[in-house]
């Protein structure tokens, strides 16, 4: 019997056992790849999706407790993004993917995914978060590239150019 899940705002039925990993069926089944395979321990980060709106790690999510909810991933942050500001259109990237490419944060990539997830979230929560604020809502991701400073500075560039400010 297939799940049916929300991704990226549209409606999909997903042939899998109910105890799949959810990062599985997003980059297996449905051929994202936003989410990437890191620890596999719900330790790293780099797997972080959107379920309703809260980050969640998606290597440790059976597929049967996303039913019926909805997944964003990076390929729909703007998207969401949009949803949330009741923008008429959504904008290229969501403003912390553009701040990231501004402060030139990203070295390998490979951990950016749930970096540029979580601190969606966190934006979305906090619209002006402090600089202890930042470190602790990025505290549970890992950047073996060390890229901390930079992704801090993109999360304050961002909470400007959202507030309607300078970058
Ligand atoms: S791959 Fe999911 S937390 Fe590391
Ligand atoms: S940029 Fe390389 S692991 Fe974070």
């Amino acid at each position: 019997m297939p799940t049916t899940l929300t991704v990226n705002r549209r409606v999909v039925e997903v042939e899998a056992a109910p105890d799949t990993p959810l990062l599985y069926v997003l980059m297996n089944d449905l051929e994202l790849q936003g989410p990437r395979f890191g620890c596999g321990l719900a330790q790293c980060g780099s797997c972080s999706v959107l379920v309703d709106g809260v980050e969640t790690r998606s290597c440790v999510t059976p597929l049967e407790r996303v039913a019926g909810k909805s997944i964003t991933t990076l390929e729909g942050l703007s998207a969401w993004y949009a949803q949330q500001k009741k923008l008429a259109t959504a904008p290229d990237l969501h403003p912390l993917q553009q701040a990231v490419i501004d402060e030139q944060a990203i070295q390998c990539g490979y951990c950016y995914n749930g970096l540029i997830v979580k601190g969606a979230e966190l934006l979305s929560q906090n619209a002006q978060p402090t600089d202890q604020q930042i470190r602790t809502a990025m505290n549970g991701h890992l950047c073996r590239c060390g890229t901390y400073p930079r992704m801090m500075k993109a999360i304050q560039r961002a909470a400007r150019t959202m507030a309607g400010g300078a970058a």
